[in-house]
């Protein structure tokens, strides 16, 4: 216990550990892209004709998030779970970089993915949180995304780190410095402390504690938290919960919405705000509650039963603190469930078989 400095869970701590995540991940890489200049472990790379990045678990969300940065710069990249990615005839070749997005370094499949990459003369790249894991070791390169031990089976700080390492990776790959962004990048520990000190998480996962299920939706940037929102949601609560790009709701999962499903909405600036709204007022028709997680771009809160708020700050910045507003909810939904929440039934922190 005494690892846990006070908090009841290491998952509790590590989610109060992101702002310093955040700062570690940041240390001097700010500074390289205040310079314009990539000094990372991408130094020297060429733009690569494609960028495939694998990965699974909560590290595939945080792919997804990567690939959204790449292709707003112009470089065509997909994210793959690295499960499929052999068996789905992905076509890669020596003009292919290929990123693994592994918190151990050590996940099989990813680690499948990666050696299949490297088999063909793909330059590999291992965005991972362990020094000295295999995915540092056997890609070409290797960007640490110096997160510090996560000890929760579920990842929290991880992601954030994740998502950050790879806003730094796409501007660091494509040149494509954004002055808005590097300076937000400077805030949003603070933003994430504030989202913290302040978060009304406690309270919704009260109301909504004897849900039937829990459905997240969000678009572009948003979409990927909405699948990593509902992720946590099932690890750790064991409850039925399932994200979705928020225009896929029309097409099956709402006849799954009741008055007993409460749906958290991920409405930012920059992420659709007026189609997702559109799709808010679809559920709160069909007697659902409504919780959005929202920094205020729009009026939202009318169609809300619940609002948790996240400070302005870049569009692309947005969903980092809004998933965190996220782990809050599952967290305090499992704590009050009274469920092993370091140790979740059945899972393994790092996963190395196929
Ligand atoms: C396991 C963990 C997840 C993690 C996934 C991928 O399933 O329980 O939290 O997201 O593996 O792990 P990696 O180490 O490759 O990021």
């Amino acid at each position: 216990d005494a690892g846990k400095s006070g908090y009841d869970h290491y998952m509790l701590k590590e989610i109060h550990e992101q702002p310093t995540a955040i700062r570690q991940c940041l240390h001097e890489r700010v500074v390289e892209l205040e310079r314009e200049i990539a000094v990372d472990s991408v130094a020297s790379l060429s733009v690569p004709d494609r960028v495939q990045l694998v990965a699974c678990g909560t590290s595939y969300h945080a792919a997804l998030y990567g690939t959204r940065l790449l292709r707003e710069r112009g470089v065509p990249a997909t994210a793959f779970l690295a499960s499929e990615y052999d068996v789905d005839a992905v076509p890669v070749d020596r003009e292919t970089l290929v990123i693994g997005v592994t918190q151990s370094g050590e996940t099989a499949d990813t680690m499948t993915a990666l050696r299949e990459a490297n088999s063909v003369g793909a330059t590999t790249l291992a965005v991972t949180n362990v020094v000295g894991s295999s995915a540092a070791r056997e890609c070409d390169r290797a960007m640490y995304v110096r997160a510090g031990p996560e000890i929760g089976v579920a990842a929290t700080k991880t992601f954030v780190s994740q998502q950050i390492a790879l806003v730094v990776l796409a501007s660091e790959l494509t040149g494509e410095y954004d002055v808005d962004l590097v300076g937000a990048l400077r805030d949003l520990p603070g933003q994430l402390q504030s989202v913290l000190d302040d978060s009304r998480a406690r309270t919704v996962a009260e109301e909504y504690l004897d849900a039937d299920a829990y459905f997240f939706i969000g678009r572009s940037y948003n979409a990927p938290v909405a699948l990593e929102g509902a992720l946590k949601m099932k690890e750790i609560t064991y409850k039925h919960a399932e994200g979705f790009a928020a225009g896929e709701l029309k097409h099956g999962p709402l006849a799954l919405v009741t008055d007993r499903t409460p749906v958290f909405a991920l409405v930012t600036e920059g992420a659709n705000p007026t189609k997702t709204i559109g799709n808010v007022k679809e559920v709160e028709t069909r007697g659902a509650p409504v919780v959005a997680v929202t920094d205020g771009c729009s009026d939202v809160e009318r169609y809300a039963d619940f609002v948790l708020e996240v400070p302005e700050t870049h569009p692309a910045l947005a969903p980092v603190l809004a998933n965190v507003q996220l782990q809050l909810v599952s967290y305090w939904v499992a704590n009050d469930l009274g469920r092993s929440i370091d140790k979740p039934r059945n899972l393994a922190k790092s996963v190395t078989v196929e």
